[in-house]
């Protein structure tokens, strides 16, 4: 692999302080309708419109609110957040800042990827430069770091909190939602790494300059990290609506045979559909896109990230707690040549139960990955199957 590169950013061009300072001037309501003229979704994964969850939280009557910025960052191919906490830690501050302000809660915390305790130390300094600043003070807004243990469905929201109060880190049924009933049970703003430093963007270039570019239903830039087979492996910004074409040229990705994009839990596309764009409205991504050579198998690929599911699945629901366990069976049963048909029709049954039943996004996106490889690459994928009894059925 190649240096990774890191892009020209947006945030470059972000004087610090600027945007809390702008915010600052205005009520907190102005804040947050600015924030939902800029139409911002959220960019950690489920893509859900920033200004009604902060609307939400602001609309609490509670002494103690809290502000939540989730830096658990655990989907294999993503490594944006990492940068932006590396390289753009201010920008950071003053979005969690801005959303303090626009809600009312005076504390903060970043929930902080275990693997990223070498970032503990240049963050702690970082808050201490942030609160020392008049601005930010005025707000008497405490910001604090909580180290995350290295579980992936510790960056469910409701799983992180869990963690967080002392608990095994698995999801809450939902209502109630953090807005509401977060942390300790006080309301509770929790945001990406990125959609913090957008906000901060926002309050500072206006809300016309992020919404001017992306898509009818997904606006402004989207931070990505691309990695696998290509030249120049790095992170980029891209304006929703990028295609897939485009973001393999600027990897300088040769002649690849697939692209999952949205890591392990997102969708694996075949040469035929690079033209398809970034976008909630096509393929939607957290901010992770991994590109897969000629000469990878694709079912060894579907099997790392099963592997990886059956090994991250709390185990509270048993449609991801066994659905995990018999897909990635199911697999190696292919890999050995093992596998009927019709036994793999049964997996795509389980693999669609799973999508409705499982109780968190985990088990719902587990088999993403298994059923895009399979209508993908189903001539590759049947040749390796035995024509038992039963036909393929699409
Ligand atoms: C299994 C799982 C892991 C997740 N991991 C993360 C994560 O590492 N970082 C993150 O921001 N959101 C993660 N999310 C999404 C969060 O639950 C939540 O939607 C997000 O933090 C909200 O922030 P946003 O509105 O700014 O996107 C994860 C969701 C699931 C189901
Ligand atoms: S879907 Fe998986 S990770 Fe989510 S609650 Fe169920 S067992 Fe746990």
């Amino acid at each position: 692999m190649g240096k990774t590169f890191i892009g020209p950013l947006t945030f470059d061009s972000i004087s610090p302080n600027s945007g809390l300072e702008k915010a600052l001037c205005l009520s907190p309501e102005k804040v947050i309708s600015t924030i939902e003229d800029a139409k911002l979704r959220g960019r950690g994964g489920a893509g859900f419109p920033t200004a009604i969850k902060l609307r939400s939280t602001a609309r609490e009557v509670r002494d103690t609110k809290y502000v939540i910025c989730n830096a658990d960052e655990g989907e294999p191919g993503t490594f944006k957040d990492r940068v932006l906490l590396s390289n753009y830690t201010s920008l950071i501050l003053e979005g969690m800042t801005i959303c303090a302000y626009a809600t009312g809660a005076k504390k903060g915390v970043i929930y902080l990827r275990g693997e990223y305790s070498y970032l503990k130390d240049k963050l702690t300094e970082k808050i201490r430069i942030h609160k020392e600043k008049e601005l930010a003070g005025s707000c008497e807004f405490e910001i604090e770091i909580f180290m995350g243990a290295g579980a992936y469905i510790c960056g469910e929201e409701t799983a992180l909190i869990e963690s967080m109060e002392g608990a095994r880190g698995e999801p809450r049924d939902r209502p109630p939602f953090p807005f509401s009933n977060g942390y300790l049970g006080y309301p509770t703003i929790i945001d990406n790494v990125e959609t913090f430093a957008w906000i901060a963007a926002i309050m500072d270039k206006g809300a016309e300059a992020f919404n001017s570019v992306g898509t009818a239903d997904s606006r402004g830039p989207k931070i990505v990290s691309v990695s696998g087979d290509c030249e120049c492996p790095g992170v980029f910004e891209f304006p929703y609506g990028t295609t897939i074409q485009t973001v393999l040229e600027t990897a300088k990705a040769i002649n690849p045979k697939a692209v999952q994009v949205g890591g392990a839990s997102g969708r694996c596309l075949d040469s035929t559909q690079f033209s398809r764009t970034i976008s909630h409205e096509d393929v939607p991504t957290s901010g992770a896109i991994i590109i897969l050579g000629q000469d990878r198998d694709m079912l060894k690929v579907v099997k790392n990230f099963l592997e990886f599911f059956a090994d991250e699945s709390c185990g509270q629901c048993t449609p991801c707690r066994e659905g995990t366990r018999v897909l990635l069976e199911g697999v190696n049963m292919m890999l050995a040549g093992s596998c009927s048909n019709e036994y793999l029709n049964e997996l795509i049954g389980l693999s669609e139960t799973m999508q409705v039943a499982s109780k968190c996004g985990l088990g719902q996106s587990a088999p993403n990955a298994f059923l895009s490889v399979i209508e993908a690459f189903k001539n590759e994928i049947l040749g390796r199957t035995q024509r038992v009894e039963g036909e393929w059925h699409d």
